[in-house]
């Protein structure tokens, strides 16, 4: 019997892989981690499902729950937001099962980073402009910031940044950015990207702030900064270049 790690994408049902879809229609044990997985997924668990929200649970309840049911000879789908690869909390739960010797399974999801770049319309790659992402957080209760992963070491760089779980430091975030980046450096706010309630700020590191204190959120928000997220005349990709095409495609076609 298997653990299924399935990432629940960032908010929208539909924004789920089938084979997550799939994959909870065929577990008769689903635990949901509460606050972020969007509930209409759980319409795809089968008639008479056992299904869990994690929130209130510590991670030895958790690991319990899984190592029950795997023991009862059943599946479990195991739904954590967005993608598992990163903030999920999956590495400690799957350290566990491998000390208990219970076999999982893992199906990314949609990240709330892509969410947010959809919702703003964006590619956060630009030619000759960013050509890195940095996806990061600023210290929190649960987890404290290895000493080199600072904003102003990401900022040096010009990257584009993608600050998760700040949302509540924002005024931190800008202060901490606005010395590397300039205050007239594109920045924006998505709230709950992809949820009907979604929130679109689009400004610069200045005016950042005061927009969103005039706007109710909740902390369900990302954190984007870079010249990337404003840039309009840069060059095109030499992807889809007439010369790219001459030059490459008919040798391609002859690998
Ligand atoms: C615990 S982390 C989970 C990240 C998730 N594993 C992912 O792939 O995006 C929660 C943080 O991700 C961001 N986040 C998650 N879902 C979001 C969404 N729909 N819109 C905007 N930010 C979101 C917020 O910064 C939030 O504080």
């Amino acid at each position: 019997m298997t653990v299924h790690f399935i990432g629940a994408g960032p908010g929208a049902p539909d924004l789920i892989t089938l084979r997550g879809r799939d994959l909870i229609a065929r577990c008769p044990v689903c635990l949901y981690a509460g606050s972020l997985v969007p509930a209409a997924l759980l319409a795809y668990c089968p008639p008479g499902a056992r299904v869990i929200n994690t929130a209130p649970l510590d991670l030895a309840a958790i690991i319990d729950a899984c190592a029950e049911a795997t023991a009862q000879g059943q599946d479990v789908a195991r739904l954590h937001s967005g993608d598992l690869s990163v903030w999920s909390a999956m590495g400690e739960q799957l350290r566990e099962l491998d000390a208990r010797g219970i076999p999982y399974s893992i199906t990314p999801g949609v990240p709330s980073f892509a969410a947010a770049a959809a919702a703003l319309g964006r590619e956060l790659t630009v030619p000759e402009v960013a050509q890195s992402l940095v996806l990061t957080r600023t210290s929190g209760r649960a987890s404290a910031m290895p000493p080199g992963e600072t904003l102003s070491n990401f900022a040096q760089t010009g990257a584009t940044l993608a600050i998760h779980l700040s949302i509540h430091v924002l005024s931190q975030v800008v202060a901490e950015l606005t010395p590397y980046y300039g205050p007239n450096c594109p920045a924006a706010i998505v709230f709950r990207a992809s949820w009907p309630d979604e929130i679109i700020l689009r400004g610069t590191l200045e005016t950042l702030d005061a927009q969103a204190a005039a706007t109710p959120m909740e902390r369900t928000a990302l954190i984007l900064v870079g010249p990337g997220l404003g840039a309009r005349d840069f060059r095109p990709s030499a992807l889809y270049s007439a010369d790219y095409d001459r030059r490459f495609r008919p040798q391609r076609a002859s690998e």
